[in-house]
């Protein structure tokens, strides 16, 4: 059974359950009601399945306390918003690689987090496959959180509004590690970005809610980028290798999961959605603006056995084209999403 309510709703109703239960630190059981999910027009369906963690607000709201909580990092210094800040469409603003406990760093690029329902694998490999089995990497991985999973569960077992939480989300005080990550993929999935001026532009193309510059851009982009980057959400999900040079620590990439050489160098397509605000860019972050990114596709493809056929001899783009696609890109942000107090930080 799959509730068919619009966003509008949906967030009406998450912002009515939201500022009540602001006022108080533990919710109201009177307070507790179910939220719909649903997909915006001209989407396809999710790949998370709701039906096996249903989306409520109590859930949602306990996995927005745990994604902001730094005592799931060893040192209380570090949460999921460390690194993945909503001002930056949840990607990590300014770092190149990630930085975690004790300032270490990671090797990769923090992706942003709009629309995780619809992907179907996480990390620039693939590693994972499903939302819920992602946390477990950042909590226990050494350079990120580097706590025990048992450890976590301890520490929030231990705390009486933790548990009241769990509660109302699960229908007893038990805290387990499946709760913890069904909690948080109910955040996470509920993030959901498709209100830019890209998106009012393709419900509505007579209205002037693009620029010709923007639009030309768009036609550009369709031409060049769409193949990959694909509408709506701006990615196919396949791996690929866009022809950067291999880094210093020689990421082998979607290989480094398959162990098949013909995968060596291929990347997650990233969604574009927010692009404009979620700087450095690639995987290990290399590009610091979109003008570089899109020059990258025009003059800096590196021919290799994997570089795709689609780009591999280089993208050819006039001045105005390639300006007219950054100009485009900057369309696709969306400030609904990234000022929606529903997705900050709990105060
Ligand atoms: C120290 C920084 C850091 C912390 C803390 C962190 N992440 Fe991440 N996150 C990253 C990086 C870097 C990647 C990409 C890793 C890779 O590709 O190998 C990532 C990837 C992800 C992805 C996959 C996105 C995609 O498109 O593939 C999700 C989802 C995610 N993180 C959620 C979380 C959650 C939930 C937490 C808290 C439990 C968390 N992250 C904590 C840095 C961090
Ligand atoms: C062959 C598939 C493919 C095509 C075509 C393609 N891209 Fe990409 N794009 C990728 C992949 C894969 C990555 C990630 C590469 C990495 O980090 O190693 C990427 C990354 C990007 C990024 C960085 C996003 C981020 O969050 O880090 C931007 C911006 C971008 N592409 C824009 C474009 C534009 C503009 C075009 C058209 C001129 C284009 N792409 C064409 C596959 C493609």
């Amino acid at each position: 059974m799959r509730k068919f309510v619009p966003v509008s709703f949906f967030v009406v109703l998450l912002v009515i359950a939201w500022t009540s239960a602001c006022k108080k630190d533990t919710i109201d059981p009177g307070e507790w009601q179910p939220v719909g999910f649903s997909v915006p027009p001209g989407w396809p369906q999710p790949f998370y399945n709701f039906e096996n963690n249903s989306l409520t607000f109590d859930g949602f709201a306990l996995g927005r306390k745990l994604f902001y909580d730094v005592r799931l990092s060893r040192d209380s210094t570090i949460s999921c918003g460390t690194c993945h800040q909503q001002f930056a469409s949840f990607a990590q603003a300014g770092h190149d690689v990630s930085h975690g406990v004790d300032d270490l760093l990671g090797t990769r690029n923090s992706p942003g987090l709009a629309n995780m329902a619809w992907s179907t694998s996480f990390f620039w490999d693939g590693g994972v496959n499903h939302l819920e089995n992602q946390p477990i990497n950042p909590i226990q991985n050494p350079v990120e959180m580097d706590l025990k999973i048992t450890d976590v569960v301890t520490r929030v077992s231990g705390d009486a509004d933790y548990r009241a939480r769990f509660k109302k989300a699960f229908g007893d005080e038990t805290v387990n590690s499946q709760r913890i990550f069904r909690a948080m993929a109910q955040f996470m999935g509920a993030m959901v970005s498709a209100d830019s001026r890209y998106d009012r532009y393709v419900a509505n193309p007579s209205g002037n809610y693009l620029s010709e510059s923007e639009k030309h851009g768009l036609q550009v982009f369709r031409q060049h980028c769409a193949s990959c980057h694909k509408e709506p959400l701006f990615s196919d999900f396949s791996f690929r290798n866009n022809g950067l040079i291999p880094s210093a620590v020689n990421d082998s990439g979607r290989a480094h999961i398959t162990r098949d050489a013909a995968d060596l160098y291929k990347f997650k397509v990233p969604s574009l959605r927010n692009v404009a605000v979620s700087a450095p860019y690639m995987h290990d972050g290399r590009i610091q603006t979109l003008e570089a990114c899109v020059e990258h596709y025009r003059s800096g493809v590196h021919a290799s056995p994997t570089t795709d056929v689609l780009i591999s001899g280089g993208v050819v783009m006039s001045d105005l084209e390639k300006d007219d696609v950054v100009s485009f890109l900057k369309t696709l942000t969306d400030s609904t999403f990234i000022h929606n107090q529903l997705f900050a930080e709990p105060k």
